[in-house]
C-alpha cells in the first residue's frame, strides 16, 4: 500500500528508511571537501560502492568491511542512519545517495566533494529490482514482471525514472569532481574499474592493493559478508528465502524476463525520453 512511502518532491521513497527528519537532514548537511559520493539509481551498484570505497579510500584495509554494516559504513544521504552515524565517520567520507542531481544539498554544490556516478542497464535494473521488490517485505509486491515494468516505464517506483536520474547526473556542471563508471564495466573487469576509481580519487594504490581489494570486493565474498549481504535485516522486512538481496550479479539477466514485446516497449520509451540528449549510452537497447 502507499502507506509504505513517503512522497518527497515528486519522488517516492520507502518510509522504513526515510523520514522528513532525515530528508530535511539532507537537506542542511554540511559536505566536506574530502567527501566521495557514489551516486546511483537503485539496483545500480550501490552496496558494491560501499564495499568498494572503503577499501580504496584506506588502501585496502578489510576492517571497516568486516566490522560494520553497509549502511553505517557509507550511508545513503537521504536515509535515517546518517545522523546517527555521522560523528563516528572518519574523513574521508565515503557516501551514498540515491537522489537525482537536483535533489543533492546546497553545501554539495559548494563543496569540492568527489562524485562517483554508477550506471546500470536499465534492463538489467528492472529485473533486479522486481526481485528486490518481491524480497522486501517494507515494498508494495511488485505484482507481474510486466506489471512492474510499466510501473517503471511511468517512473511510479521509488527515485523515480531512471531516465531522469541518469539525464540530471549526466548533465551537471561538475567538471572533474564527477566520473562516470557502469556496472557491466565493474563486472567485466573489476581490478581495472578499481584502478580508475583510485586514480579518479587521487590515491596511488600498488597492484597488490587493487587485487586484494578486488577479492573482498567480489560478489562470493560479499556474499558471505554479513556486514554487507543484508543478513543482519530482520526476515520480516527482507526475506531472503524469497531472493536474496545479493542475487545473481551479472550482466544480462533481462534475457531471461524480457518478452520480445517488452523489449519492444521497453526499448521504444526508454529511447523517446534520452531522444537530443548529448551523451550516449554504453548498450543498446
Ligand atoms: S540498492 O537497493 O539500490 O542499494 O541495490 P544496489 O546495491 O544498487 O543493487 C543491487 C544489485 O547489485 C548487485 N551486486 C553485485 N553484482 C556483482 N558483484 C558484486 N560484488 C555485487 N554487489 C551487489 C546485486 O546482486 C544486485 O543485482 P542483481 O542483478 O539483482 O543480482
Amino acid at each position: 500500500s502507499s502507506e509504505a512511502y513517503i512522497q518527497y518532491r515528486g519522488i517516492l521513497l520507502p518510509l522504513l528508511a526515510h523520514s522528513r527528519e532525515s530528508l530535511e537532514y539532507a537537506e542542511k548537511f554540511s559536505v566536506e571537501d574530502s567527501d566521495v559520493f557514489a551516486v546511483t539509481y537503485p539496483k545500480s551498484g550501490t552496496i558494491w560502492m560501499q564495499e568498494i570505497l572503503p577499501l580504496v579510500l584506506n588502501g585496502g584495509d578489510p576492517t571497516p568491511v568486516q566490522t560494520i554494516p553497509n549502511w553505517d559504513r557509507v550511508p545513503w544521504l537521504e536515509e535515517k542512519r546518517l545522523a546517527l552515524v555521522v560523528d563516528k565517520m572518519e574523513s574521508p567520507r565515503g557516501l551514498v545517495t540515491h537522489f537525482p542531481y537536483y535533489l543533492m544539498p546546497p553545501s554539495f554544490h559548494t563543496s569540492k566533494a568527489k562524485v562517483i556516478y554508477v550506471m546500470r542497464n536499465p534492463k538489467d535494473i528492472v529485473v533486479s529490482s522486481y526481485y528486490f521488490h518481491k524480497m522486501a517485505e517494507f515494498l508494495d509486491k511488485p505484482g507481474t514482471f510486466d506489471e512492474f515494468m510499466e510501473k517503471f516505464l511511468e517512473g511510479k517506483v521509488l527515485f523515480g525514472k531512471w531516465t531522469d536520474h541518469v539525464k540530471s547526473w549526466r548533465s551537471t556542471d561538475l567538471g572533474d569532481r564527477i566520473m562516470y563508471i557502469t556496472y557491466e564495466e565493474m563486472v567485466q573487469d573489476l581490478p581495472a574499474a578499481l584502478r580508475r576509481i583510485s586514480d579518479f580519487l587521487g590515491r596511488n594504490l600498488s597492484e597488490e592493493a587493487i587485487q586484494k581489494i578486488a577479492e573482498h570486493c567480489s560478489f562470493a565474498t560479499m556474499k558471505r559478508n554479513s556486514m554487507s549481504n543484508f543478513s543482519l535485516v530482520p526476515k520480516v522486512y527482507m526475506n531472503s528465502d524469497t531472493s536474496p538481496f545479493l542475487r545473481k550479479g551479472i550482466v544480462g539477466d533481462w534475457k531471461n524476463h524480457f518478452s520480445p514485446e517488452q523489449l519492444a516497449r521497453f526499448s521504444s520509451v526508454i529511447r523517446k525520453e534520452l531522444e537530443g540528449e548529448n551523451f550516449s549510452l554504453p548498450w543498446s537497447l
